[in-house]
């Protein structure tokens, strides 16, 4: 019966050859995977294979990192998307004469600190209505300064151009009638009552038919401000409905 011995011993090694060479392929093939995996960030990867592990180490920060991304991926960081044929936009007055204003359009910031094209005063943007191509931006100090730059700046304005606009400081002291009816022109309600140090944010439009939707104003109040005689901050974001040609 020696032959029955050599079969058992034959099976015996047999099983354990197969286990080695199927525990070794399932394992390398994993690894593999989630190497090449990590190598290449195919985070999109949706097959059943690629869920059938639980990941972790440098893994697992990654699908977090992305997934707080996502939750403010909307344009100008806003908390909502804007329909189609609306362009998302937020303006932030300046804090006080500390903090600069900015105005951010369709996930654009087109003015800021950072871009280092605002200033004390009125900080202007203007923009194509129908395609938000940025035409020109501008800052002008009302406390000091010409109003009629204003003025210039503003009167070759074209139908169809939006005009993006926020308060730094003092946006008023040298705010003349004229300028300030060419405000109400395009859609502002609070041009005419603008006083010294008060917070502005605006958008309008020439050729626009009604007063804008989008507009803050808060009275500088030496009582109730939160920087004493300083203005506050304003923000105001949304969706400004795209001008079709
Ligand atoms: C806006 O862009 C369109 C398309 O390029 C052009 O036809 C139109 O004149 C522009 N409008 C303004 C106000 O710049």
């Amino acid at each position: 019966m020696r032959w029955i011995g050599v079969v058992r011993i034959l099976v015996i090694v047999c099983t354990l050859l197969s286990t080695w060479y199927f525990a070794e392929k399932i394992f390398v093939s994993k690894w593999e995977a989630r190497s090449l995996r990590y190598i290449f960030g195919s985070w999109s990867c949706k097959s059943a294979w690629c869920d059938s592990w639980p990941v972790s180490g440098p893994d697992e920060t990654e699908v977090k990192e992305e997934k707080s991304q996502k939750k403010n991926e909307n344009k100008c960081g806003n908390d909502k998307e804007c329909p189609p044929n609306y362009f998302a936009f937020k303006i932030l007055s300046g804090a006080a004469n500390v903090v600069g204003p900015s105005i951010c359009l369709e996930g654009t910031t087109l003015m800021s600190s950072v871009k280092n094209n605002i200033g004390r005063g009125l900080n202007i943007a203007l923009v194509n209505a129908s395609t938000t191509e940025l035409l020109k931006t501008g800052h002008f100090d009302m406390y000091s300064g010409d109003v009629k730059l204003v003025q210039d700046f503003l009167e070759p304005m074209k139908e169809g151009t939006l005009i993006l606009m926020a308060s730094f400081d003092d946006p008023a002291t040298k705010l003349d009638e004229k300028t300030r009816e060419m405000l109400t022109s395009y859609g502002s309600s609070f041009a005419k009552k603008l006083g010294f140090r008060d917070s502005w944010t605006f958008v309008g439009g020439k050729g626009l038919k009604n007063k804008s939707p989008f507009e803050q104003h808060l009275k500088n109040d030496k009582e109730t401000n939160k920087y004493d005689g300083w203005p506050e901050v304003l923000e105001i974001s949304g969706c400004i409905p795209k001008k079709m040609e």
